[in-house]
């Protein structure tokens, strides 16, 4: 599963430009799903027959990134995020753009660090004025982090496990499930990172009888950390809240018995900040019963998010795991 992950997280994809990452989870389902569609807002939906109610599975194949805004006489490029990003861990970070180009950020002079914001910053792609910065990129052009994945054995590192990992552990569930009792609506959505836009019309549009997002969630487990009962290694977990929605009880009480009838070991999640597309989901027409799995993750939107791939594996059962039972609630 490991060359799985590499591929999926290294691939490009910022909200609104997923089309390389939507082809090669595309290739990767292919013949494992009855049916695929990609929808106006870019959404890859699978279907796999199993009968009975529908689930739907949501897992975001967009990341974070920046949009040029501006293109300097000296060639350096002025830039806006795309999704939440810090000015903290920005400088001498690398880029890359759609086409393979590849920047790095600077920064300004500085009177003081709290001066530091995305606005003293630039990028840097070699180009010694702006024509011919202009061959290679334009305005509106976007750009996600670079950065190789690593395997340091159990933990592993790269950029876009938010929310690769769940596209990766969604595709192997895929790939596993025996049994389904649902026709599962596996669906790798668009633009999550800029407000869940597309889980959200993906949901309206298959009205599922239960939907569940699969996310990464922050860690209480790093020197000094926020306050918070998560921890990498200790399996995925089953969410209660999140700043996008309160988890419906009857599927969090679900996706325990799952997790406990299956022996997986799994943690609770409060997670004061952030959202998921479980939040989209729930809220579609008159209401969809929706929970989330999430994969503990250290460094979230940073080049350098880390999981622990004892929770990938655990995620990946617990998922066959909820394909394979029915939802009585
Ligand atoms: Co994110
Ligand atoms: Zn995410």
């Amino acid at each position: 599963m490991k060359e799985l992950i590499k591929k999926v997280v290294e691939t490009y994809g910022p909200a609104g430009s997923e089309a390389q990452i939507r082809e090669l989870i595309r290739s990767e389902i292919a013949p494992y799903v009855d049916e695929m569609r990609v929808d106006a807002l870019g959404n890859l939906i699978a279907l796999k027959r199993g009968g009975g109610k529908k689930l739907m599975l949501a897992a975001h194949m967009d990341e974070i990134g920046i949009i040029v805004t501006h293109i300097d006489k000296n060639g350096f490029l002025r830039f806006f995020p795309v999704g939440g990003l810090s000015p903290l861990t920005l400088i001498g970070n690398r880029v890359m753009f759609e086409n393979g180009t590849l920047g790095v950020v600077g920064a300004e002079k500085l009177e003081a660090q709290k001066d530091l914001s995305l606005n003293k910053l630039f990028i840097d792609i070699g180009a010694a004025s702006k024509t011919e910065a202009e061959v290679k990129v334009g305005i509106g052009d976007v750009a996600c982090m670079s950065r190789e994945f690593v395997d340091l054995g159990t933990r592993l590192v790269a950029k876009a496990m938010d929310d690769r990992i769940a596209c990766a552990i969604l595709i192997e569930a895929l790939k596993a499930v025996r049994e389904p009792t649902y026709d599962i609506y596996a669906v790798f959505t668009t633009q999550e990172e800029v407000g869940l836009r597309g889980a959200r019309v993906a949901a309206y549009d298959i009205t599922p009888d239960l939907g569940i997002a699969i996310d990464v969630t922050r860690t209480g487990d790093t020197p000094e950390s926020i306050t918070m009962d998560v921890s990498l290694g200790k399996g995925p977990t089953v969410k209660i809240r999140d700043s996008s929605l309160l988890c419906t009880p009857s599927v969090r009480k679900f996706m325990e018995e799952v997790a406990q009838q299956n022996s997986i070991m799994y943690q609770l999640e409060v997670l004061e900040a952030g959202g998921t597309d479980a939040g989209a989901i729930q809220l579609t027409k008159g209401g969809i019963p929706a929970g989330v799995m999430s994969i503990p993750c250290r460094y979230i939107h940073t080049a350098s998010e880390m999981v622990d791939y004892s929770d990938v594996q655990n995620g990946v059962k617990l998922l066959v795991g909820i394909m394979e039972t029915e939802f009585k609630g």
